[in-house]
């Protein structure tokens, strides 16, 4: 494919279209299939970066197969590879190449999933899809919802159904709960919908960085009784730090009792119900007001797809139709879906082909063993960090995270906080594997999120053993 005149129709010829189709599929194959010998993490000279990219916008366009290299060599080698065997930093990405072939459908379509007018077959793919969820979660068949980009925007989407449906939008006085242990998106998104920060309890989470229901308790009386207004409970099923699951059960009784709003944020934490381990431990997340889920971390699909979940399905349009002139034409019956009546966006993608798509290839039953495998695999870390004497368990395995810190009696508590975190930056440095760092009560300690299917137990102990080889060498330094 050389330089092709264009006319102004931005358009490819039948022949340069299947060329640089093959050649993506290509490019896409070969991540896919050498990535497990790649580093996790690339350096980036910045300078050097800006040099290779900065340019100014070009008239005139430029062959394909220069594009093409400058991306390979210049963008995707610059990147971190979340989807990677051995990355367990944040919360990994492990995609699947099936969702990959249908991004590319969805986009190749370019199909508008704002409404059944424009999109009837794609919109009962989502309203099927949603609905496999809702019956996953164990949500009554009132319940429905909608696929946004991502846990932030699903956690808004619900708070705003909340505040509308609780308080009809006046907010003066009201009051939210959650533990010092809730997402950043949930803080965000109480300050985009018009909440000062005063009116979120950020409750401290009991030994295991958990909501603590007596606290809870005792604060929800305290500002009934200063006249304020409790009317939203923020509960996690698993926590971004540790995996923790607040008590879901409890809690929901609880709020059922005082008539507040139970939000779970399961962005995280809510796939694991696909094994029966993560069953037991989110007993009650059935219980949920709304509910988030996120598809792109523990479903396994590529960004950007979260989930959220409303009870009563009904107040997601209460909340957010509007009917402007304009779109008169695809307001047409009840039973004609419109995806933009329920939630902020109006042209939207269709995200939930990536997840339908995977799950009618691969089947549920593969879902579950990659998810129970997720949870075993921390519970392996965990055992074989115990087997080392320098390190400390700080939460034990839960739903697919760990926490520890390298310990020595030779150093002060800060001394180790300063060597855990260099161990992080060494690891970033050295690219066989990338683990991150966490704050828990004062104290810097490390995490693995180890939900990557294609881990296998080698590549947890090699990466422990590496972990604890800088450990040592920093601690020597240290001294
Ligand atoms: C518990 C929890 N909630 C919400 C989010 C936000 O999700 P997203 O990054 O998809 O916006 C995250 C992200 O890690 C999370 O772990």
């Amino acid at each position: 494919m050389g330089n092709t005149k264009h006319d102004g129709a931005l358009q490819l010829s039948a022949e340069e279209m299947r060329a640089l189709g093959y050649r993506v599929i290509d490019i896409i194959l070969e991540h896919f299939e050498s990535l497990r010998g790649k580093p996790v993490a690339h350096k980036v000279d910045k300078a050097k970066l800006k040099k290779r990219l900065l340019c100014p916008l070009p008239r005139k366009g430029t062959s394909v197969d220069i594009i093409l290299q400058q991306l390979q060599r210049h963008v995707f080698n610059n990147i971190m590879h979340l989807d990677h065997p051995r990355f367990f930093a944040f919360i990994p990405g492990p995609s699947n190449f099936v969702s990959v072939m249908a991004d590319a459908l969805a986009a190749g379509f370019n199909v508008f999933g704002g409404t059944w007018l424009e999109a009837s077959g794609p919109t009962e793919v989502e309203l099927t899809t949603i609905e496999w969820i809702r019956k996953l979660c164990g949500l009554p068949n009132t319940a429905g919802g909608l696929f946004v980009s991502g846990g932030s925007i699903a956690n808004l989407t619900a708070l705003a159904v909340a505040r509308h449906v609780e308080l009809k939008n006046r907010i003066r006085g009201a009051v939210v709960y959650g533990s010092d242990q809730v997402h950043s998106s949930i803080e965000r998104g109480l300050r985009l919908l018009g909440f000062h920060h005063t009116q979120f309890r950020k409750l401290p989470s009991d030994d295991g960085f958990r909501l603590s229901l007596p606290i809870l308790r005792r604060k929800v009386a305290d500002d009934q009784a200063a006249g304020k207004n409790p009317f939203c409970v923020v509960a996690n099923a698993g926590t971004t730090n540790t995996g923790a699951v607040d008590p879901l059960l409890a809690l929901s009784k609880f709020c059922r009792k005082q008539g507040l709003w139970l939000h779970v944020d399961g962005a995280y934490g809510a796939a694991s119900m696909l094994c029966e381990k993560g069953k037991s431990l989110l007993r009650g997340m059935e219980n949920a007001d709304s509910l988030v889920l996120d598809p792109h971390k523990w479903l396994f699909q590529p960004y950007e797809i979260g989930c959220v979940l409303v009870r009563d399905s009904r107040q997601l349009r209460e909340t957010f139709r509007i009917l402007p002139e304009y779109l008169k034409d695809v307001d047409r019956s009840e039973e004609e879906v419109n995806f933009c009546d329920y939630g902020i966006q109006l042209t939207r993608s269709f995200r939930a082909l990536k997840l339908w798509m995977s799950l009618k290839i691969f089947g549920l039953d593969a879902f579950r063993k990659a998810v129970s495998r997720g949870i075993e695999l921390a519970e392996l870390a965990e055992q074989t960090l115990r087997r080392l004497h320098r390190w400390e368990i700080v939460t034990h395995a839960q739903i697919g995270i760990v926490t520890f810190r390298y310990v020595s009696d030779t150093h002060s508590p800060s001394e180790l906080d300063s060597i855990n975190q260099q161990i992080v930056n060494e690891m970033i440095e050295d690219g066989f594997a990338m683990v991150s760092s966490t704050v828990l009560r004062g104290r810097t300690v490390l995490r693995m999120c180890t939900i990557n299917p294609r881990t296998t137990p080698e590549d947890i102990r090699q990466t422990i053993l590496r972990l604890n080889s800088l450990g040592s060498k920093r601690s020597h330094e240290e001294k």
